[in-house]
């Protein structure tokens, strides 16, 4: 294992990762932001050794809806902490049939149909860091982390797609049929509703992110099939979630056997050259 005091990786989730055993020294600490408060306390530990710091994306409560999630502070507040990398799961529709319900899929791209949400910390009328932020999108994902996600999925035996892009939706309501025929039509294997901002902080921060989709529906575009529901959607992820949390906690144990973490720096140096007018 590589010096596990030069990582610390921050599990954004909640649902699959309420095992009380699941982190060892464990303690919670309530984090505070320039940016406002995160959505819960983060709890922190060791998994399997691995120095961890865990955050219910929606609350603990799941009392949070997406747009109402205050990605800047739970970004900042997992910085804050010491991470260096995040895994997220996140639940999705699917825009393609290849990708089934149950199923995993990392995901590699995103096409971002939110909007009114706070997506940068270059801003200048708060207290962040100083300039302006054009930070390159491509990737949009830290692929370490990616590869990490995959091998772990793979080495259990679940079926997993290596690559897929997300549309991201304003939410809370689901897609109309024509806009879900939209989203196939310009490329989008799946659906959700918090990759952005999450992924475009995260990557601003430095940070190394991935995040392992679970497939919980075909949204609305399919022939013949009524409208994705809460209630299947809320079967298919607890039926499966423990599959997206068994493949990050052994994604962890990938990340930590490194020996070579330049790609954390490679990460920080990408946002210090997007950076204008620091003064
Ligand atoms: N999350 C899970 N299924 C979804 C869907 N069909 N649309 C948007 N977000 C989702």
């Amino acid at each position: 294992m590589s010096d596990t005091t030069k990582i610390k990786i921050g599990i954004i989730g909640g649902s699959g990762f309420d095992d009380p055993e699941l982190l060892a020294e464990q303690s919670e600490r309530a984090v505070s932001t320039p940016f406002g408060e995160p959505s819960d306390v983060i709890l922190e530990g060791r998994l399997n050794g691995v120095p961890c710091a865990l955050l219910a994306r929606h609350g603990r409560n799941h009392n949070l809806q997406p747009s109402d999630v205050n990605y800047r502070a739970n970004i900042w507040a997992l910085k804050e902490v010491g991470c260096t990398h995040i895994l997220a799961t996140t639940a999705t529709g699917s825009l393609v049939e290849e990708y089934k319900p149950g199923d995993l899929v990392i995901l590699d791209d995103f096409i971002d149909r939110t909007w009114g949400r706070k997506c940068t910390f270059y801003d200048r009328n708060e207290c962040g860091p100083r300039g302006v932020c054009h930070l390159p999108m491509r990737p949009a994902f830290c692929a370490r982390a990616r590869a990490a996600l995959y091998a772990a999925a793979r080495d259990r035996g679940y079926t997993c797609h290596n690559a897929g892009t997300a549309v991201v939706i304003q939410g809370p309501r689901f897609s109309s049929r024509a806009e879900s025929l939209m989203h196939r039509q310009w490329g989008g294997h799946l659906v959700n509703m918090t990759t952005v901002p999450e992924v475009v902080l995260a990557k601003e921060a430095g940070l190394s992110y991935a995040a392992v989709a679970l497939v919980t529906d075909y949204d609305c575009w399919r022939e013949n099939e009524t409208s994705v529901s809460v209630a299947e959607v809320l079967e298919m992820f607890k039926k499966n979630v423990k599959k997206a949390a068994d493949v990050i906690i052994d994604a962890v144990q990938i990340l930590a056997a490194d020996q070579d973490l330049s790609y954390l720096d490679a990460h920080k140096e990408l946002v210090a050259s997007a950076v204008m007018l620091k003064e």
